[in-house]
């Protein structure tokens, strides 16, 4: 078979894939110079909107609707886009061996491609429980999301078993995401998690209780401190049931399990630094490897804000890493400096009509602010932490986009608090006071 070259490849074409094309356009790549490899059938698309709007039952998201760069409020970037630009999508392609001395990628069908600057964008996959041996767990109806082949399962299961009952196993995003479409599509919903409350990698007790209790009054039934150990099935191999290992047993029509995720750095083993469960990187998205760049989900970085190196798996890092290793690229083409990566975190979710944002570092000690009701018509909470005499995280839910901004303002600037009373007190006028 031929092989391909190009200037510029990016494999993966998922979120970051798409904010690096919309960058390499920005900068002037010319037409043949790059191609993005992935091995989704489609364009970039704005990832998110998967475990949200295109599992409504009315009204859903379908594609075109949200190919990148849709999700931040840019362009949106159809196929007939890269088309125009003379940028190859190279679709329906998974690379299965990437040879980073002699440039050069190969992909399951045979096909070879190499390039002078590699930037690798391949993100994460799932956690799946049959890694862990969960008995039972390959049965048909038990699904993971991560794609949209994934999502299109989803669908199809929910017109399946309309009305039926849904076991969600994870207490994290796609745990709580998924519980509450699941619970829109009129699904009888049980969620199932280890931990004593949920998304106890960002929230707080109190926090988690808000949510836990709002979930509940609208149907969901929650059940913590355990995990599924098993599952059975019917004689078409459909789940039915989920052991749960305190001895429970619940029936099933559809299983949706989101117990995490794993960077997708396998194919890269090796041949480059790792850090932290990441292909580790410079402030510019730089790999131990010249030429080579890690953006999004696979990149471990140094955080400048706190000093430390991180992996962050949420979009709007995804397309912040991606802008700026392309801006780096062109930068050491044309000899020019930019500044390095400074990034603020910033992650969001939405559920039933819910919607929360959270800026900087949740760590130190925490309070909580504001109406955190779950039976208010509209409730309006949030949560501050301190750390070292400063606020370095704020959460807020229900906000306005002037008082998310406010938010944003306090976690990257760091003011100092005198006491966490006077935080719960003056709740969100001490941030629109930054
Ligand atoms: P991403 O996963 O987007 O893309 C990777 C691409 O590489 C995929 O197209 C994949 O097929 C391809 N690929 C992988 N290996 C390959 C190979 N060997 N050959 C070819 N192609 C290959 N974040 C947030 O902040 N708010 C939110 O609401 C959500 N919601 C959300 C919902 C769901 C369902 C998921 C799964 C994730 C989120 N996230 C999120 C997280 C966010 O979507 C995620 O951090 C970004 O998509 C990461 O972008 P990447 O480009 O790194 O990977
Ligand atoms: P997660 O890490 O958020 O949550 C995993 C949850 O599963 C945790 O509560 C964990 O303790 C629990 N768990 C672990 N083992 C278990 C077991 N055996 N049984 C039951 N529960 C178990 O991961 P996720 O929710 O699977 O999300 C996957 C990826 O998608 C992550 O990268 C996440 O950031 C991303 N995502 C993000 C968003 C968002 O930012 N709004 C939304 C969806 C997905």
């Amino acid at each position: 078979m031929a092989e391909k070259s190009f200037k510029y490849v990016i494999v993966g074409g998922g979120v970051s894939a798409g904010y690096a094309a919309r960058e390499f356009a920005k900068q002037g790549v010319k037409p043949g110079e790059l191609a993005i490899i992935s091995k989704e059938a489609v364009a970039p698309y704005e990832r998110p909107a998967l475990s949200k709007a295109y599992l409504f039952p009315e009204g859903a998201a379908r594609l075109p609707g949200f190919h990148t760069c849709v999700g931040s409020g840019g362009e949106r970037l159809l196929p007939e886009w890269y088309t125009e630009k003379g940028i190859n999508l190279i679709l329906n392609t998974e690379i299965v061996k990437a040879d980073l001395a002699s440039k050069t990628l190969t992909s399951a069908a045979g096909e070879t491609f190499t390039y002078k600057v590699l930037i690798i964008a391949t993100g994460s996959t799932t956690l799946k429980l049959t890694d862990f041996g969960v008995e039972g767990a390959s049965a048909k109806n038990i699904l993971y999301l991560r794609e949209i082949d994934d999502a299109d399962k989803l669908v199809e299961a929910i017109k399946a078993k309309k009305n039926g009952k849904a076991v969600v196993v994870g207490g994290g995003y796609i745990g709580l995401e998924l519980s509450a479409v699941l619970k829109i599509n009129n699904f009888d919903v049980k969620m199932v998690y280890p931990e004593p409350w949920c998304m106890p990698r960002l929230f707080t007790a109190d926090i988690a209780a808000f949510y836990e209790s709002y979930y509940e009054k609208k149907g969901v039934s929650i059940i913590k401190g355990t995990v599924a150990v098993g599952f059975t099935s019917n004689d078409s191999g459909e789940v039915k049931e989920v052991k749960l290992k305190d001895g429970r047993v619940l029936e099933a029509d559809i299983v949706v399990v989101g117990v995490g995720g794993r960077p997708l750095i396998s194919l890269f083993k090796g041949q480059v630094e790792e850090e932290k469960g990441g292909i580790k990187t410079d402030g510019f998205f730089k790999t131990s490897v010249p030429d080579v760049y890690a953006v999004g989900d696979v990149a471990t970085f140094p955080m400048k804000l706190y000093g430390d190196i991180r992996r962050v798996e949420h979009v709007d890092h995804s397309r912040k890493s991606a802008e700026q290793a392309v801006k780096a690229i062109f930068a050491s083409e044309q000899g020019k400096e930019i500044a390095d990566y400074d990034y603020l975190p910033y992650f969001y979710s939405r559920s039933f009509d819910l919607s929360w944002q959270f800026y900087g570092d949740n760590v130190g000690d925490s309070v909580i602010f504001g109406d955190h009701d779950p039976s208010s018509a509209k409730p309006k909470f949030g949560s501050y932490w301190i750390n070292n005499g400063k606020v370095v995280g704020v959460f807020l839910e229900g906000g306005a986009p002037e008082e998310n901004q406010a938010i944003a303002k306090v976690a990257k600037l760091q003011p100092p608090a005198s006491s966490l009373d006077v935080l719960a007190k003056e709740g969100l006028d001490f941030a629109s006071k930054i």
